[in-house]
């Protein structure tokens, strides 16, 4: 089945606003001409002014992070609606950074993504084992407890709204690629337990990206493969020249 290429840039935290708005017009005057979709996910402190520069783009915009109340006493996290009354549309969910600096575990993580779903806002829900996991291997094991942990409570209607993003640890920001085969074994893992917790119509529906060092010249190889369907893009989505050819790939 063909799924809709997603590709997806993750700023983190980086740009003040000017240059992120640059960057996001940039990036929408790209999208403009693929028919792929694209998403970017700036800094919160740059969401509202890129949403304005974004309006009547169809460029989809994301968010880093969503806590798991509409309000209330919860100082220094950003509610779904907060979200979606500025326009944001998708949100990162569990990154790789979330579990391993700030110790965001898969109970915090499924709170989060029922949350967006909640609030209409499609969860890219990251997924990943780090370098000592895949050599003890043990990384199916880990993505399972990952993918089971993160879609707890979420019946198949809302989690075939659900973008999964595989990202092995070791791979994030250290040039280091996963092989394609590597990746697509990840995948077909990921889409094979889909099917098992859901049924095989979900499995084929729900798009599951590749994230860890995606450049202009390993995009190709990647997408060629049969069940991967996007990229999360981390340092090469910071420089127009590069995300565009991404969002271009052949
Ligand atoms: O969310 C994006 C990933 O962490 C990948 O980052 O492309 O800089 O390796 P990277």
């Amino acid at each position: 089945m063909k799924r809709r290429p997603l590709l997806a840039g993750n700023w983190k935290m980086h740009l003040n606003i000017a240059d992120a708005v640059e960057l996001a017009k940039n990036v929408a005057a790209a999208a403009e001409q693929s028919d792929r979709d694209v998403m970017i996910a700036p800094a919160f402190t740059a969401l509202s002014a890129v949403a304005k520069a974004l309006k009547g783009s169809r460029l989809f915009l994301g968010a880093q992070n969503v806590a798991w109340e509409a309000q209330g006493a919860f100082t220094g996290e950003i509610a779904p609606p907060m979200l979606t009354d500025i326009g944001v549309r998708m949100v990162i969910i569990g990154h790789s950074e979330r579990r391993h600096i700030f110790l965001e575990d898969d109970a915090m993580i499924n709170r989060r993504l029922r949350a967006a779903l909640n609030y209409d806002l499609t969860p890219v829900l990251c997924l990943g084992e780090t370098l000592a996991e895949r050599e003890a291997g043990s990384t199916f094991q880990v993505l399972e407890m990952q993918l089971r942990g993160g879609l707890q409570e979420v019946s198949a209607a809302q989690a075939a709204q659900v973008v999964l993003a595989y990202e092995p640890v070791w791979a994030i920001g250290t040039g280091r690629t996963a092989s394609t085969d590597q990746a697509q074994e990840a995948h077909a893992f990921l889409r094979r337990l889909l099917a098992k917790i859901y049924n095989k119509n979900l499995a084929e529906t729900v798009r599951v990206l590749y994230g860890g060092s995606v450049k202009p010249d390993n995009i190709s190889a990647l997408m060629a493969q049969a069940d991967i369907d996007g990229a999360l893009v981390g340092g090469a989505a910071l420089k127009i020249d590069a995300f565009e050819r991404i969002i271009r790939f052949q």
